[in-house]
């Protein structure tokens, strides 16, 4: 939990005074429109109600010192020498954002703050998103720098690529960076133009069920999957001159040459395709408030990153197919990157507390493990407050 008066007295203890700033950076969870963000297509995440919060004062001497009230390790480097500590792999989120705004340009004054979270660790809510924005707009109150939401967005994403060595795409820090309450937000992930799109604020809840099988596998096959696509790009294009990425292909251009793929590129470029296609789908029946079409394109959506994207696995199928046979469930699916984690679902107000009754009593029978639940609105973006 986040304890601001808890955060207030470490940052007396260990700095004397008050802190000057408080920023917090939410987690995300994606409604549909998975491993579509690296292939240049269309997502649509929404912000969560847990988040990463620091209390803050700059420091005018460049030093960065974070003590995490979540973790034993203190953060402490100095602005001129940003390397990466293998020791501590949270801190070096925040090196890895304080490397990429330098190399952006972008002088920097150091801060001392406290830090104190709630987004799940590894259970794929972006947890790393959520504390890579918070390091930047910690910086940005610091130091006082212009930068609009999508650079930001991509400073953090350079940080987890290039810092900490992790190929992800532009859609976890974007929305946590930019997300609107109440809203999820449609993101094209090429042009980096994104609109918000709101969620009915009753009627219906977004349900978080945390699998508790941790991600083991996500990272090597993650960057098999992008590999994989890169290839299905080669050969559509031999096709389809022009084409850069599998979001330049139709699905009608798609359905014309499927047959003449092999099978591994033609199923992740079916999926990637498709999935681009059932996102936009998917705001317009948002917008015309047709939410059984969204849960049914929710359940379509999980079908395809199971059979043809391959990055499901018999937790997140348990989960979703026991969400699948629960009256008042529109729709579920895996979220994020898969093999473990989490699910999104898409339940009526009065089918809630059935749901979170029943679906971890019947879950741990199948798979010996304890689900997490949580059920939340869509949140807004990351903000600063400043105490003067
Ligand atoms: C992870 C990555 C995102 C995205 C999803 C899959 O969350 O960080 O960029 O690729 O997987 O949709």
């Amino acid at each position: 939990m986040r304890d601001r008066e808890a955060m207030r007295e470490a940052f007396r203890r260990y700095y004397g005074g008050e802190p000057r700033f408080w920023v917090r950076a939410p987690g995300r969870v994606n409604l549909i429109g998975e491993h579509t963000d690296y292939n240049d297509g269309f997502v649509l995440p929404a912000a969560i109600e847990r988040e990463m919060l620091f209390a803050l004062s700059p420091r005018d001497d460049g030093m960065t010192l974070l003590r995490s009230l979540d973790y034993p390790h203190p953060v402490e480097f100095d602005l001129k020498m940003v390397e990466a500590a293998p020791e501590d792999p949270w801190g070096n989120y925040v090196r890895g954002v304080a490397w990429a705004l330098q190399e952006a340009g972008v002088p920097l004054s150091g801060f001392h703050g406290v830090a104190q979270g709630d987004v799940p660790i590894g259970s794929g809510l972006s947890s790393s998103a959520a504390l890579e924005v918070a390091t930047a707009l910690a910086y940005q109150a610091a130091s006082g720098f212009e930068m609009d939401g999508v650079t930001m967005a991509k400073v953090c994403q350079r940080a987890e690529n290039a810092f900490v060595g992790v190929n992800c795409g532009i859609m976890d820090q974007f929305v946590s960076r930019n997300a609107e309450d109440g809203s999820a937000l449609l993101i094209d992930c090429r042009s980096l133009a994104y609109r918000a799109v709101p969620l009915p604020s009753d009627g219906v809840k977004l349900v978080i069920a945390d699998t508790a099988k941790r991600r083991g596998l996500v990272d090597s096959e993650y960057n098999a999957r992008r590999r994989e696509c890169e290839a299905a790009v080669r050969l559509l294009s031999e096709s389809l001159p022009g084409v850069t990425a599998l979001r330049d292909v139709s699905v009608e251009q798609f359905e014309a040459l499927a047959d003449r793929l092999p099978e591994i590129p033609r199923k992740r470029a079916r999926h990637v395709i498709m999935e681009d296609d059932r996102t936009l789908r998917a705001v317009e029946r948002l917008e015309a408030g047709d939410l059984a079409a969204v849960g049914r394109l929710m359940n379509e959506s999980h079908v395809s990153l199971r059979d043809d994207y391959a990055v499901s696995g018999p937790e997140l199928d348990a989960m979703v197919e026991l969400a699948w046979e629960t009256p008042g469930v529109l729709g579920s699916r895996m979220t994020g990157a898969g093999f473990g984690g989490c699910t999104v679902s898409l339940v009526e107000d009065g089918a809630v507390e059935r749901f979170c009754a029943e679906i971890p009593a019947r879950y741990t029978p199948r798979t010996g493990l304890t689900p997490s639940l949580y059920v939340t609105r869509a949140a807004p973006g990351a903000t600063v407050e400043s105490s003067h």
